[in-house]
């Protein structure tokens, strides 16, 4: 594609136009995953094109900093794009890739020697990401429930589950915060640990049993505020946010009132500004970007970048449906795919 311009070999070009490559390398890419780049396992088509035109599949033959963001998680960032560089055919590195719960690595320092609940993903999968990040004192609800099932009596520990729990007694544990870094798998038994947490102060089960909840001793982190996102199914599916909703709900039902909390993720400020950063030192320390973030959710990727000053490209193939009219948060541009974005953007900046 493009390989020649004007019949005139590539490198040349760009050697006889150095402002292009000035302008190029002033311009780099965030891209979001579910619904731009992928559909559950499924790579969109259109992403191999778009990362391979970035890659220096373009008429100047200039690579194009790129890094993915995504409110995504349960797994090691590592993991993560193992998956993603087998899924899109082009390696995916751990320095250009950011997930719900990677911000966390910002605020660890603070509760480091604290025991932290750790919510979401498959088993202790997350106990070891956490671990990872610097938690020392990482536990799940699976764990409160081997070490006591009637916590949760709705909900007999498979083998996997009772195998990967780690021994505590909860009665002497104050934990100190809950984090819910990925969609949890067991909402009710999620919630049901929640309440307990966060009504007895830390310790379950302690007494007092606080029926208005005039003190709050545990911090709460949700990392990922979307409603719904899309996977395979046709219909957007419902997302960590309807997990906060449901668990809010609860707590209400029981205190009267919903439980503060910190949310972390797109489109927050700080997930955007921790992703400036990481952007900037990989795209080699530059500082000054023209930064085109490209996403299917307008509440999370359109709404975050217009509130960062970046541009912002809306495609349809994920969770906003035009059909459905105007998106609440007016993209930069609106593309039907990801291939399609990155060529407007470069147009865009190339003056092509
Ligand atoms: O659970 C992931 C989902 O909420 C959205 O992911 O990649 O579209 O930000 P993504
Ligand atoms: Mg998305």
């Amino acid at each position: 594609m493009y390989m020649y311009v004007n019949s005139a070999p590539i490198k040349s070009f760009v050697r006889h136009y150095p402002g292009l490559k000035r302008l190029a390398s002033s311009l780099a890419f965030v891209f979001d995953i579910d619904g731009v780049l992928v559909r559950g396992k499924r790579a969109l088509p259109a992403a191999k094109r778009a990362l391979a035109i970035l890659d220096g599949n373009n008429r100047f033959g200039i690579k194009i900093p790129y890094i993915l963001l995504t409110n995504g998680g349960g797994v090691s960032e590592v993991t993560r794009c193992n998956e993603l560089s087998e899924q899109l055919g082009v390696q995916i590195k751990p320095e250009q890739y950011i997930q719900a719960h990677t911000v966390v690595r910002s605020i660890v320092h603070k509760y480091a020697d604290t025991p932290v609940l750790v919510l979401g993903g498959r088993g202790d999968t997350l106990r070891h990401v956490a671990e990872g990040y610097g938690f020392r004192q990482v536990y799940n609800t699976l764990d409160v429930l081997a070490w006591n099932p009637s916590v949760w009596p709705f909900h007999d520990l498979t083998m996997e589950e009772r195998t990967s729990a780690k021994a505590a007694d909860f009665s002497k544990i104050p934990i100190g915060a809950i984090f819910v870094f990925h969609d949890p798998r067991n909402w009710a038994l999620d919630i049901q640990v929640m309440c307990d947490v966060l009504r007895s102060g830390g310790v379950i089960g302690a007494p007092p049993y606080m029926s208005e909840c005039s003190r709050r001793p545990v911090d709460l982190v949700f990392c990922n505020p979307d409603l719904v996102w899309k996977s395979e199914f046709d219909r957007p599916r419902l997302g960590q946010g309807a997990f906060k909703e449901a668990f809010q709900a609860v707590f209400k039902a029981l205190t009267g009132t919903t439980y503060p909390y910190v949310q972390l993720g797109k489109p927050t400020e700080q997930t955007y500004r921790f992703s400036e950063t990481v952007l900037g030192r990989y795209a080699g320390g530059n500082s000054s970007l023209q930064i085109y973030m490209v996403g299917d959710n307008p509440e999370s990727d359109i709404a975050g970048a217009n509130a960062a000053g970046w541009k912002s490209i809306l495609v349809n193939t994920g969770v906003y449906d035009p059909r459905q009219g105007p998106p609440k948060h007016k993209p930069t541009h609106e593309a039907e795919n990801v291939e399609k974005a990155v060529l407007w953007a470069l147009e865009q900046v190339l003056q092509l």
